[in-house]
């Protein structure tokens, strides 16, 4: 097993840094920047069902729901084709509107996901067109499909999804800009500067990838909290959930994510002295915003660490502890940002003594309801 997580001390660590290598390995082949093309066969031969789509629907669990959330986000803000993000569980037992117009998205790291499954076989049922974006070569998932991508982010052995999150972010982006180019949505100038930025991700991944030790002491102060509050606008609001989610399920520190703006609406009567808060303030994605919530989370004594663009000062100005991320097109922030949360939930559920990858009551793939 030592030989296995290759000199980490978990499957988690080392899945959380594979992940430069694993998002290139997710566009090998498909991200043709240099030729300004994507190229994803399984998209190409389905095309005019991708181009007529009046609606798509992602279906997922946990982790892989949050990712289609920022799917939603990618391919409305893109192709402009509207789309619904469902948890497959309530999905399938709700009776849901399906039409032979709608393309269904299944997203699942293992392809074995009961829920997922039984959303796929009742969308299929009722003349949906359903893709999957599954890591599992050849699982119950990938086989039930019309059609689909891996991820190929390689094996995911952490029950805490990490590398299977921003593969399968990947995997959306170079959807949503497909379609969004084919579509005439985006302009072949934009769609290569998209390209080219896209391309850049696995080596700004390693840049965020060395502030580790900067994160390990956050994780050494905050260990001991008995909350956590993460927000995030935009794009970052499923990466707030997300951080939220990774706390949770290795520290079994009670951890919420909230859309920023949402904080007034409840979770601000949470804060106080003893109350982390992580914010996702990055420099394009609503930040003037962003930074009135963290004034108001600083006049109310909260403790701030927030994640921002490299080269703010204002935020540093305020903020307890700031986290940078080099400089990217918003619509790639999640596969930054996402990088320092999953660092600081693993330190803070090391330094807590939990088992980071086996965490209680878990399962990595939940095959039963
Ligand atoms: C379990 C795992 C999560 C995962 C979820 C969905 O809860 O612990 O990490 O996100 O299942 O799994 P899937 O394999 O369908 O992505």
């Amino acid at each position: 097993e030592q030989i296995e997580k290759g000199g980490y001390d978990h499957f988690m660590l080392k899945e959380i840094h594979e992940q430069p290598n694993a998002i290139s390995d997710t566009y090998r082949g498909r991200l043709l920047a240099d030729k300004g093309i994507i190229k994803m066969g399984s998209v190409d031969n389905n095309i005019t069902k991708f181009l007529n789509a009046k609606r798509i629907i992602i279906v997922a669990c946990g982790t892989s729901w949050h990712a289609g959330l920022v799917g939603e986000y990618l391919i409305e803000e893109f192709a402009r084709i509207p789309v619904e993000v469902e948890y497959a569980s309530e999905f399938r037992y709700r009776n849901p509107i399906i039409s032979k117009d709608d393309i269904v998205i299944a997203i699942s790291q293992s392809g074995e996901t009961a829920d997922t499954l039984a959303a796929i076989k009742l969308a299929k049922a009722n003349g949906a067109f359903v893709f999957g974006i599954c890591n599992v070569v050849g699982s119950s998932i990938a086989r039930e499909t019309n059609s689909g991508a891996y991820t190929h982010a390689g094996p995911e052995i952490g029950v805490a999804s990490t590398k299977a999150f921003t593969t399968q972010i990947t995997v959306l982006s170079l959807i949503a800009l497909k379609l969004g180019n084919l579509k005439g949505e985006l302009s072949n100038s934009k769609f290569n500067n998209y390209l080219q930025e896209l391309k850049l991700i696995p080596s700004k991944v390693t840049e965020v990838l060395k502030i580790n030790t900067e994160i390990e002491k956050i994780a050494a102060i905050y260990k001991d909290a008995p909350n956590c509050l993460y927000l995030g606008r935009g794009f970052n609001f499923p990466v707030a959930l997300e951080g939220a989610l990774k706390l949770k399920e290795i520290s079994y520190i009670h951890a919420e994510g909230y859309p920023a703006a949402e904080m007034k609406h409840g979770p601000i009567a949470l804060i106080d002295a003893s109350m982390p808060v992580i914010v996702i303030a990055t420099k394009k994605g609503h930040y003037e915003k962003v930074v009135s919530n963290i004034q108001e989370i600083k006049s109310r004594k909260g403790k701030i660490i927030a994640i921002v663009t490299k080269g703010d000062t204002v935020v540093k100005e305020i903020a307890d502890h700031v986290i940078e991320i080099p400089e990217t097109e918003e619509a790639f922030t999640p596969l930054l940002t996402t990088i320092p949360l999953q660092l600081l939930s693993y330190y803070i559920a090391v330094m807590r003594g939990c088992n980071v990858d086996q965490p209680r009551n878990l399962a990595k793939s939940v095959t039963v309801e």
